[in-house]
């Protein structure tokens, strides 16, 4: 498939992820799924106490790996909860496990006939991977992902500040247009 064709499916927006209405958004949880600051925090809050019953039932989820879960109060149908690495340097598999967070997450929502599906910058804050590489590794593997990807049309990268957005459209226009 073409680059622009890929491109085409991707938008990078600033704001907060849990007021978009899409068919999932993606939580930057950590391995307990039982809630946290950041992101997570702000997902749980708008969505209700209903979100953490649903996800005292799954038992946590490992790095790199992703679980699904109802959207509850929030706009979006579903959240689907990542676990990102926390960056030790950058020698202990942190890029191969941030990829794996947005790969595993794509394949989850795909299983569930998700069209439209919204990231923040996983493992960015508190887990403290540098945004330059985070940002390089979430844009190439979703691009490498919807090369053979059928059902999802939309890709949002939901930048939160200014900076984190500057980073994201710096990124692609340099990388891939
Ligand atoms: N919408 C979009 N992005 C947001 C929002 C929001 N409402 N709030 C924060 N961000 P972080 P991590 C951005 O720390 O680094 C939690 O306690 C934020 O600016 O939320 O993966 C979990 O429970 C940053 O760019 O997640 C874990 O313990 C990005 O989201 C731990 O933090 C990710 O920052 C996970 O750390």
């Amino acid at each position: 498939m073409e680059n622009k064709d890929r491109l085409n499916r991707i938008e990078i927006i600033e704001g907060d992820i849990t007021k978009l209405k899409v068919d999932a958004i993606v939580n930057a949880a950590n391995s307990s799924l039982l809630g946290g600051g950041g992101v997570d925090g702000a997902i749980h809050r708008a969505a209700g106490p209903k979100l953490l019953e649903e996800c005292r039932t799954l038992g946590g989820c490992s790095t790199g790996e992703a679980k699904i879960t109802k959207g509850y109060n929030l706009p979006a149908k579903f959240v689907i909860h990542t676990v990102g690495p926390v960056w030790r340097g950058g020698n202990n598999n942190e890029d191969k496990l941030l990829s794996n967070c947005y790969k595993n997450s794509l394949s989850l929502a795909e299983k569930h006939n998700i069209k439209t599906i919204a990231f923040p910058a996983i493992s960015t804050g508190v887990y403290g991977f540098p945004l330059d590489r985070a940002t390089e590794i979430a844009i190439s593997t979703v691009l490498k992902f919807l090369e053979n990807s059928k059902t999802i049309n939309k890709v949002i990268f939901v930048c939160f500040g200014e900076a984190a957005y500057k980073t994201y459209r710096d990124k692609i226009e340099k990388l891939y247009k």
